[in-house]
């Protein structure tokens, strides 16, 4: 986005300083901001429902699909991430001594939801990798038995930002037929988060979404809908005429089936408002741009004798970058980062390390990667 008007109208955090942490909580763009608005003053006009908004809700399912590579029917508007997970763990018919795969250094999210199970006689099976390598079949193949019902992974890890590699495990899961659930939220408006063979993903908006935080979305495969019981019912997904409660569960069709009752209207309609503001951006643009952001910015901070962490041979492409602590500790780097308004996340690694986090999205410009290097300066 060359014109700087047109950039600080859309992405309004760049007037504020740098923004580097789209990993973390994003900011909500210009477009999804005026949405919220309009909702907001409808709302307090007492319409918080009207036939218009519920053209936007259907226009979000649709939006979602095609970033997603299914139909709107399958996509169910809820968030967090937490909760889609902990839908799909708790809706499963589960029959005992069934054996669900996940990630132990995954995101809290993706990963008590599973353990939980074994409250139902599940049995929660851990990977067995290095914290930082990327997923892949060789990784997950070794865990599978004939009980393995469901595997799930994230579509990019939160620290390392590699990707597990599903383009092999996908069609591998699928040929033993066990169930894929996938957490989306690290490349869902970012990088490519169409896989056929997902039966689950969720994610919530407030990340490459560029929506706000509590709104997101659940994809549940057609396939599957009979293979997952809606565990949350209320008056929106069970039919309920005039809001009469029925002696008979009868479930409504779509994305509906999974949601209980009210849905976040304003929260949909930031994230609707984003996620077509991305799309027309272009996917393909938004994506090259980020990663080429993420590839400078990788080189400078080797070059400058940081650690990445997770490096080794790259499978695939990343727009996530943490660099590992050096040996004199961030604190002259938190400083200078905080003093100049860039805004990068400090996160912890499981062995007590903290990584310096980096997460450059289609709104940030290569000047502004210069800029962070130049403060980063030297591993010393
Ligand atoms: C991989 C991953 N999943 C989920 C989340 C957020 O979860 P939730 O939407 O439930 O707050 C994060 C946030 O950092 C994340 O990195």
């Amino acid at each position: 986005m060359a014109d700087p008007g047109e950039r600080s109208r859309t992405f309004p955090v760049t007037r504020e300083g740098i923004f580097l942490a789209h990993a973390a909580v994003a900011p909500i763009s210009g477009p999804a901001r005026e949405a919220m608005d309009a909702w907001t003053q409808d709302a307090s006009r007492g319409r918080q429902e009207s036939l218009e908004i519920w053209k936007k809700v259907r226009q979000t399912r649709e939006v979602a699909a095609r970033f997603l590579g299914c139909d709107w029917e399958e996509v169910s508007l809820l968030g967090p991430t937490a909760l889609g997970l902990g839908l799909v763990a708790l809706g499963i018919h589960w029959k005992p001594g069934d054996e669900v795969v996940y990630d132990p250094y995954d995101y809290p999210a993706n990963v008590y939801p599973w353990l939980d199970l074994a409250r139902r006689g599940v049995r929660p099976v851990p990977l067995k990798r290095n914290p930082g390598e990327a997923i892949g079949w060789e990784d997950v193949k070794p865990v599978l038995t004939p009980k393995t019902r469901l595997v799930s992974l994230a579509t990019a890890h939160y620290l390392s930002g590699r990707q597990p590699e599903l383009s092999v495990i996908g069609p591998e899961l699928k040929k033993r037929g066990v169930l894929l659930c996938l957490d989306g939220i690290q490349t869902l408006g970012v990088l490519p988060t169409r896989w056929p063979e997902a039966d689950f993903l969720a994610a919530d908006a407030h990340k490459w979404m560029l929506g706000p935080v509590g709104a997101g979305v659940l994809m549940v495969r057609k396939r599957v809908w009979d293979q997952l019981h809606p565990p949350l019912l209320g008056s929106w997904n069970v039919v309920s005429p005039d809001f009469l409660a029925q002696p008979e569960i009868a479930f409504e069709g779509e994305g509906r089936r999974y949601e209980p009752g009210s849905l976040n209207l304003p929260g949909i309609e930031g994230m609707r408002a984003s996620l077509e503001l991305l799309e027309n951006l272009g996917h393909d643009d938004v994506q090259q741009h980020a990663l080429g952001l993420a590839r400078r910015l990788r080189e400078g901070a080797r070059q400058a004798g940081f650690r990445i962490y997770g490096s080794g041979e790259d499978r695939g492409e990343r727009v996530i970058t943490s660099l590992v602590e050096p040996p004199g500790g961030w604190e002259p780097v938190k400083r200078r980062m905080e003093e100049e308004n860039v805004r990068v996340s400090w996160r912890k690694e499981h062995d007590g390390k903290v990584l310096l986090r980096v997460s450059p999205h289609g709104s940030n410009i290569p000047g502004e990667i210069e800029k962070f290097l130049t403060l980063l300066g030297t591993a010393g």
